[in-house]
């Protein structure tokens, strides 16, 4: 089809006048993290093209990952006037988006409400890694701060609520809620699906749980629970709520109950800032199938805290701290991703750090803690080896000691004898929270994949850490994976790679690669751990594969050279992403000339948003070009940054960030499933992972 330059030139126009109001800085991502700390806890506002608003905060419900609403309304009065400024509430005139910022941890919106008062909406979803006992925490914070804008005086009420859609993904199912008042004062509703079945998921949501949405308890707050209209209805009438209780608990969906603060700022002048909180309490979080059989294992939190409301009140107290470690955690994330590679590496990385936490959870107790992590998304497997694989760099940056919490589980199911293959398991059960293990033996096939990510993982773990007791104490199964890798890495069989979706195929060079630095990696295990006479057999069996590798796996006649995507394919190319094992562990298995030869090689295959995957199709990943990037000359790597940057500025995509992307269009792939919120995009932290020297 084509346009004449007047409708191109009035489609311009019209773009820059529905857009023109905001400034988004640094970039207008896909969607927007709100509140986004764990599997169940992880709300956005979408903002691409493919039916997102263009990274607005009103005129469009919040929504959780996997795209049910999860309602969360905002309205404002100012000199008697109602606007809405978060939600899609009917009858209402809006505020004005004047900017949209984001860091690491924080989405800050600003509001222009008609010249009068300008609001700051900041949704803060803290990241603690250093700090287990706040990260357990399943909470996150929004604090709207209000100022005049023209000098005068305003009489200001603020409007928050969430619905019930929150508590369950089965909108039929029954809502109970409940409204209290914490002795040290913080108000707070709590909203529940009624019969609570544990462990169990409707559309990825949980359906077991309590929620609290708190504020603090002041003497103009008014609060109500009832029917969305009714509600809502009495705050435009009134610019304040009956305090009172709807007690006909029903369906989510039925004249969908919603949980409303009013709090009147009175005349408003100077800035004046409102706090509230909203989180997730689940005493038990996870089914697991460890060396006693299938126990649950609480959330990490009740180790800490003796009730719910207890760890309601130590959240809502906490916000200078938490503010202040969010600050110091962006701040160090902004200078170093900026030191390494530039503002638009920052870019991505910023956006990246609360999708990839938030698909994880820490649970157990102070004695015996596990982290585990949800394949968002792809299938909901629990605690995917060759997901955590991708992710992995962030721990690697920001706390190796966590990464051991990831790794405990899986050698603990298999070590206790409850997995039948000798090769690594692919994940630890089927469905999310149900780390329930394949006794079997069934779970999906990648063998040489997965012992070759356990080995580059430990690894890499115990170098960060100065952990050799941990080498020592499984050698015998990493002993037993680097057997099949011996067997079966030189010469792949038929197989699936991590990359699934992209289908099977014998002899993959990337694969090949995988699990010769995984036998590499077992050398330095062997090394560490004084098995010496392991040491120089692996050492030497690694380096008489690399050696074949290179004859095998390269096109050596092909202008320019490059590795192909598998043996004898000489017109084949790939993203090499599994060299990334070598320098992360600093092997140095792989000559320089390979890197070097890919890094020539990569700038003559690449599309308009990123290099293809490889040659069957016209996508990428995000996670495989960014570890691509982090070994790849500078010009290299900053072609791979510059074009995922711009990315996320382009793409009609509007869920969050997808790792999976048609690298001409910047669009979904058309003939792969549509990813997003997966942690995968832990590994944008690549390039950071190997500047950390711990
Ligand atoms: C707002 O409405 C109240 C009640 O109708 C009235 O007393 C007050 O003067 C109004 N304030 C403004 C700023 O219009
Ligand atoms: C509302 O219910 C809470 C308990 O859920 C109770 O403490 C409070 O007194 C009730 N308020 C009114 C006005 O009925
Ligand atoms: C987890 O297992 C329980 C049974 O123990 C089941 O009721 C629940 O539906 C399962 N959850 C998911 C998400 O599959
Ligand atoms: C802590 O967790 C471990 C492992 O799940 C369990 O064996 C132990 O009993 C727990 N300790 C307490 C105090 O609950
Ligand atoms: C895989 O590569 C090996 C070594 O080049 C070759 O002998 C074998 O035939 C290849 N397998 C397939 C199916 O192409
Ligand atoms: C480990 O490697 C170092 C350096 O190559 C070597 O000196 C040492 O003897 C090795 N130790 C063992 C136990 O193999
Ligand atoms: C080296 O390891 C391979 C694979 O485990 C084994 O078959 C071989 O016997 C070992 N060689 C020596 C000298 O230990
Ligand atoms: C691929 O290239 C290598 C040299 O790099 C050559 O030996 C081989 O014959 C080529 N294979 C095919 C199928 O053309
Ligand atoms: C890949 O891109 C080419 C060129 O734009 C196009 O002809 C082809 O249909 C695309 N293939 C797929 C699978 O998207």
């Amino acid at each position: 089809m084509k346009f004449s330059s007047q409708v191109l030139a009035a489609c311009a126009a019209l773009l820059e006048f529905t857009t023109a109001a905001s400034t988004f800085s640094p970039a207008r991502p896909p969607a927007i993290p709100l509140a986004v700390k764990s599997p169940y806890f992880n709300t956005l506002q979408y903002a691409g093209s493919d039916g997102g608003n263009g990274g607005y905060l009103y005129g469009q419900w919040p929504t959780f990952w996997a795209g049910a609403i999860t309602a969360w309304a905002g309205m404002i009065k100012v000199d008697n006037a109602t606007y809405s400024w978060m939600g899609d509430i009917p009858n209402t005139q809006t505020v004005t988006q004047t900017a949209f910022s984001y860091t690491s941890t924080r989405s800050i919106f600003t509001m222009n409400v008609d010249g009068k008062v300008e609001m700051d909406i900041t949704f803060l979803s803290p990241l603690t890694p250093d700090d287990q006992k706040r990260q357990s925490l399943v909470f996150s914070y929004m604090d709207v701060a209000v100022e005049s804008m023209d000098g005068a005086a305003h009489d200001v009420q603020l409007y928050t609520d969430i619905s019930a859609e929150w508590v369950s993904g089965n909108r039929g199912s029954t809502a109970q809620w409940e409204y209290g008042t914490t002795s040290d004062g913080i108000s707070y509703h709590r909203v529940w699906r009624q019969d609570q079945p544990e462990f169990s998921e409707t559309n990825d949501q949980a359906d077991w749980g309590y929620w609290y949405w708190a504020t603090e308890r002041t003497e103009s707050l008014s609060f109500q629970s009832g029917a969305d209209v009714d509600v809502r209805g009495a705050f435009m009438a009134n610019g304040k709520l009956a305090d009172s209780n709807d007690t006909n608990y029903r369906p989510i969906n039925q004249n969908f109950p919603v949980f409303g603060f009013s709090i009147g700022l009175g005349s408003v002048t100077g800035s004046v800032s409102t706090l509230y909180t909203l989180g997730l309490t689940q005493e038990n979080a996870i089914q697991f199938d460890g060396a006693t059989g299938i126990v649950p294992l609480t959330s990490l939190w009740t180790s800490y805290f003796s009730s719910e409301t207890d760890a309601l009140s130590f959240v809502y107290n906490d916000y200078s701290t938490a503010s202040t470690t969010a600050t110091t955690l962006d701040n160090k994330i902004s200078s170093e991703a900026t030191a390494a590679a530039g503002q638009n590496y920052l870019t991505i990385v910023s956006l990246s750090a609360r999708q990839a936490f938030g698909a994880t959870q820490l649970v157990g107790n102070t004695t015996k803690e596990y982290l585990f992590l949800k394949e968002i998304s792809s299938d909901g497997n629990v605690q995917t080896v060759d997901v955590i694989f991708p992710f992995y760099p962030i721990l690697i940056y920001l706390q190796p000691s966590l990464a051991k919490l990831l790794l405990d589980p899986l050698f603990e199911n298999q070590e206790s004898g409850q997995y039948p293959n000798m090769y690594s398991m692919h994940d630890l059960g089927a469905h999310y929270p149900n780390a329930t293990g394949h006794p079997d033996g069934l779970d999906e096939p990648q063998p040489l994949e997965e012992c070759g990510n356990m080995l580059i993982m430990t690894l890499a773990y115990a170098q960060k850490s100065n952990d050799n007791a941990y080498l020592s104490q499984h050698y015998k199964i990493l002993n037993q994976w680097t057997q099949y890798l011996v067997a079966e890495a030189l010469i792949p069989a038929n197989q699936i790679s991590t990359d699934d979706f992209a289908g099977s195929l014998t002899n993959q060079t990337n694969l090949a690669l995988k699990g010769i630095i995984g036998i590499g990696a077992m050398a330095q295990i062997a090394n560490l751990t004084g098995n010496t006479a392991d040491a120089e057999n692996y050492t030497s069996i690694a380096q008489n594969y690399i050696d074949q590798w290179q004859t095998l796996g390269i096109a050596h006649d092909a202008t320019p050279p490059h590795t192909t995507l598998a043996y004898g394919m000489n017109d084949t190319h790939g993203l090499l992403y599994n060299l990334y094992g070598d320098k992360l562990l600093n092997l140095g298995l792989v000559p320089q000339s390979v890197y070097d030869m890919q890094s020539a090689f990569y700038p003559t295959v690449n599309d308009e948003y990123g290099v293809p995957l490889d040659t069957r199709h016209n996508y990428t990943k995000s996670d495989w070009e960014m570890w691509t990037a982090a070994i790849a000359g500078v010009e290299t790597r900053n072609m791979f940054i510059d074009d995922l940057a711009k990315w996320i500025s382009a793409t009609p995509t509007n869920q969050a960030f997808t790792d999976l992307y048609d690298a001409q269009t910047a669009d979904w792939p058309i003939d792969a499933g549509h990813f997003s919120a997966r942690p995968v995009v832990g590994g944008h932290f690549a390039l950071l992972a190997l500047t950390n020297p711990a």
